[in-house]
């Protein structure tokens, strides 16, 4: 296995897409491919502390509109919150609107989850393969607006691998 380089203020994600690959190369394990994902973020860029999934899961009460919540997958850093509704804080709403939210400022958020207090700012990503909802890519960090869109772009697009390698077939969607 290759030595990842030094966590970065301003990663080179053309080099961490081609670190993934060879990471995913030959594995579709859900679990596996979302660990070995969230570490390789948590030790290639700077200033965070938390760096990991949410993946649907049936719903404790669940409704048409909210059949699935958020549960705690893979991760880096501290024990996060293990469950999140549909609709709630930073992931259940990138989640329910299937959208990337980047919050420069998670206390300016309403409704934002506070897991690890030394979180300031954040990015969501949903997981979204042939159109489904499979849960969330959370990354945290200690410092006010450390996501550019630069950042959001290559996350994305390391995203994209990882769901094109990954067999979600075991997971819930929605
Ligand atoms: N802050 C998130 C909760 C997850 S933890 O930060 C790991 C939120 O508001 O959804």
């Amino acid at each position: 296995m290759f030595e990842t380089s030094a966590a970065s203020d301003k990663p080179d994600y053309d080099l961490l897409n081609k670190q993934l690959a060879s990471i995913l190369d030959g594995e579709r394990a859900l679990m596996t491919n979302a660990a070995q994902f969230s570490a390789l973020i948590f030790n290639s860029i700077s200033d965070l502390n938390w760096a990991g999934f949410y993946f649907c899961t049936e719903a404790k009460t669940a409704t048409q509109e909210k059949p699935c919540d958020l549960l705690l997958g893979a991760f880096q850093g501290k024990v996060a919150c293990v469950r999140i509704p549909l609709g709630r804080g930073v992931c259940g709403s990138a989640a329910q609107e299937r959208k990337t939210f980047l919050v420069p400022d998670v206390h300016a958020f309403p409704g934002h989850i506070a897991c690890d207090s030394a979180s300031n700012s954040e990015i969501v990503i949903p997981v979204i393969k042939d159109g489904k909802l499979y849960g969330v890519l959370d990354i945290d960090s200690p410092r006010l607006a450390r996501f550019s869109s630069d950042d959001q772009t290559g996350l994305e697009t390391m995203l994209a691998s990882f769901i094109a390698a990954t067999d979600f077939s075991a997971l819930p969607s929605i």
